[in-house]
């Protein structure tokens, strides 16, 4: 097992990528936080992992608050001892059709740039004291060019999350802790997502993508899975694009 005796805190693990990574996470051995703000989804995800003979809870919360992560943290201590791994995957989606909305901005810096940082912040001390650990921030192609169909804030916030990533990488490596950002292309389409989700859009996107094809949610949690290991244990600061060659072309 890829994660026997280690403990992983996924945010957003109610649905989608982060569901799948929480799944995949648990049957390699790990115990699992599914933290969102979404308490019967999440609750799914639970029950599924420990009917399968893994071991889960949920976690209460928000990404943009900062009292929330304090007692994700400490809770996830009282039941399970330590935190040897944060995926840092709760977002929303930037396809909103204005495209010139000020709220968008402040709602994508707030959950999708903000709420990633806190989460390191939070976990940091903890992975310092016990040696090490290892922080995933899940970004997207949107953290490296535009896109006709997604606010610039969303883009902006996933560039943060790709600058940060590295930032943190050099100044926690010698504490042990690596920390390294996944970049999905097209997936399936986000909770929030509104233009993306158009059949017509999604078209024009996948015309677009060298494997011809969207991605599934297991490519990306199959990449989280590796970089939250210890196979990784060398691999500190780097990007990883999971897109089907999108940005390759
Ligand atoms: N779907 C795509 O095409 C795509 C592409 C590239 C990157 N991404 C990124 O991947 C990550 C996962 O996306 P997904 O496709 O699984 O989307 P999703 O909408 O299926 O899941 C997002 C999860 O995040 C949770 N969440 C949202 N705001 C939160 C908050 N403030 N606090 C706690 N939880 C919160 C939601 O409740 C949900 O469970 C996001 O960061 C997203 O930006 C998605």
């Amino acid at each position: 097992m890829r994660l026997k005796d280690k403990v992983a805190i996924i945010s957003g693990a109610a649905s989608g990528m982060g569901a799948s990574t929480a799944r995949l996470f648990a049957k390699e051995g790990a115990k699992v936080v599914v933290a969102d703000l979404m308490e019967a989804e999440g609750a799914k995800v639970v029950s599924d992992i420990n009917d399968a003979g893994g071991e889960a809870r949920f976690q209460s919360l928000n990404v943009t608050s900062e009292t929330d992560w304090e007692a994700t943290v400490s809770e996830t201590i009282t039941a399970y001892g330590q935190v040897d791994i944060l995926v840092n995957n709760a977002g929303v989606s930037g396809s909103h059709p204005d495209r010139l909305n000020i709220d968008t901005w402040d709602e994508q810096m707030n959950v999708n740039a903000k709420g990633v940082f806190l989460g390191m912040r939070a976990v940091i001390p903890t992975m310092q004291e016990a040696g090490g650990g290892s922080i995933v921030n899940i970004s997207s192609i949107s953290g490296f060019v535009g896109q006709r169909f997604v606010h610039m804030g969303y883009n902006a916030a996933k560039g943060a999350v790709r600058l940060a990533t590295k930032a943190a990488a050099v100044q926690f490596a010698r504490d042990g802790v690596r920390v390294n950002s996944v970049h999905p292309g097209v997936m399936p389409a986000m909770r929030t997502s509104q233009m993306t989700a158009d059949p017509e859009v999604r078209r024009k996107m996948l015309s677009a993508i060298p494997i011809g094809r969207e991605g599934k949610v297991e490519e990306v949690a199959f990449t989280n899975l590796f970089l939250a290991s210890d196979e990784s244990s060398y691999i500190t600061g780097i990007e990883v694009p999971v897109d089907g060659g999108y940005l390759a072309v």
